[in-house]
């Protein structure tokens, strides 16, 4: 099938490669002229592992190629999907300007019958918008199907090609078929793919975002109490997990959850409930929650230098959101870089991936080091923000040996309290 996909930012990227991988001949339309340029001769502007193998067999094979242009991306394409950018307006609902303004071009360009799908995360409603949309200047017949993504990123492509399940919003049974057919081939081991309408599809992205956002905060809160009476927020994990209701994953404490999703998406939804005059009780709490859970640690650390940070040193352990990603959007390891430059201390900061984008942002401000050992140098103590794996076993003598104070504050419970106390460290993790 010819397929077009409009925005190559983090889902259309994905999208378009992984589509063109089971034989479909994509084209990737951006309005960046200088990421196209940089698509076309074969840079890849985000780290999302296993992307690049994709990418290269399928430009090579020529099923892959980029344009600036909207008319020459979608001429003769089935299915044009949208993977336009929604960032949350001042009140938290999601800006739909870019979305419906590809929409007016697609009225105009549009040919002959096209399924438009929605990928984006956008609002309940959204589909219905853009159909009128395209309906004002169309002449053909078409059809607008949301077909929300569910990719993780670090595990986006893997996520791509072994979904879930894939939930697909329409009412028009042409469309329908032609959706089933281009996502017949990742449904093979018996994954469903599952139709409803139009809305329900987009209320279902959100719903499990918040979902899944209410289950880790709900675990750090479990986490807050577990510290006051006295208990092991790894051991009511595994309690609880091994229950099948409740489920292993997604339960553990931490400080708090970020990315480009969870926390744009709930507040959303929870915009989405004023508007309707419907008071959603729970999402007020999980925001405020993560909201101050990111920056929890900051108090302990403080009382650990008699309430004192000014010029001490604090080496930090990760700057992404989470591992195997250098996004560090919402990300609680800037929330506390933040803070302890307002209270005058310095930052030496360590990131597998996320150095890069953390330069961009904050400068000489903080300083970079080249490991995870050359961050601890002149370091007063240590602050550990992403459970990147080369943080989870590293030579504790060594670490002794380079910090001033064996002091370690854990944001992502990666060591054994016991263990850390034998060593004679001052050790503080959350909810243990
Ligand atoms: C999420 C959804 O999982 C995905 O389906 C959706 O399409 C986009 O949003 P992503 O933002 O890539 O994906 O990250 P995810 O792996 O879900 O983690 C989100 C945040 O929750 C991270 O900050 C992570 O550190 C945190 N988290 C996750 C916890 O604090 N505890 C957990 O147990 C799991």
């Amino acid at each position: 099938m010819k397929i077009a996909v409009v925005g190559t930012g983090y889902v259309g990227l994905v999208t378009g490669t992984c589509l063109a991988e089971t034989g479909n001949t994509v084209t990737c339309v951006d309005i960046n002229e200088e990421k196209v340029k940089k698509l076309q001769s074969g840079v890849i502007p985000i780290y999302e592992p296993g992307l690049d193998i994709l990418f290269n067999r399928n430009t090579a094979q020529g099923r892959l190629k980029f344009t600036t242009s909207l008319a020459e991306g979608i001429e003769e394409a089935k299915i044009i999907f949208l993977a336009l950018p929604t960032p949350p307006d001042e009140d938290g609902s999601a800006d739909l300007k870019y979305i419906l303004g590809v929409a007016d071009d697609l009225g105009k360009l549009i040919k002959n019958y096209v399924v438009v799908v929605d990928k984006s995360t956008v609002p309940v409603g959204t589909a219905e918008m853009v159909r009128e949309r395209i309906a004002k200047n169309a002449t053909c017949e078409f059809d607008v199907v949301s077909n929300p993504e569910f990719l993780r990123e670090g595990v986006a492509v893997e996520d791509f090609m072994k979904p879930d399940r894939i939930v697909i919003g329409t009412s028009s049974e042409k469309a329908k078929k032609i959706m089933e057919q281009l996502y017949l081939p990742f449904v093979r081991q018996g994954n469903p793919i599952i139709f409803m309408s139009e809305r329900s599809a987009e209320m279902t992205k959100y719903a499990a975002n918040a979902f899944l956002a209410t289950k880790i905060t709900f675990m750090n809160e479990i986490a807050n109490l577990c510290e006051k009476v006295g208990a092991n927020v790894d051991d009511i994990r595994r309690g609880i997990g091994a229950d099948s209701r409740i489920g292993k994953r997604f339960l553990f404490a931490g400080v708090g959850y970020g990315g480009s999703c969870f926390p744009k998406d709930v507040q959303a939804l929870a915009k989405t409930a004023e508007d309707n005059q419907y008071d959603f009780k729970i999402l007020k709490s999980v925001m405020a929650v993560n909201t101050s859970q990111k920056t929890k640690l900051i108090e302990p650390l403080k009382n650990y230098f008699s309430g004192n940070l000014k010029d001490k040193q604090i080496a930090v352990w990760g700057l992404a959101f989470k591992p195997y990603t250098d996004d560090i959007r919402e990300a609680p390891a800037l929330d506390n870089i933040r803070i302890l430059l307002e209270l005058g201390a310095k930052v030496r900061a360590y990131d597998p991936e996320a150095m890069n984008n953390v330069k961009q942002l904050l400068g000489d401000k903080i300083e970079y080091a080249e490991s995870p050992y050359g961050a601890l140098l002149n370091s007063d103590a240590l602050l550990i923000m992403t459970e990147w794996p080369v943080f989870r076993t590293p030579d504790f003598e060594v670490v002794a040996s380079l910090l001033k104070n064996k002091a370690i504050f854990d944001g992502r419970n990666l060591y054994e309290p016991k263990e850390m106390q034998e060593m004679g460290f001052y050790y503080v993790s959350i909810g243990r």
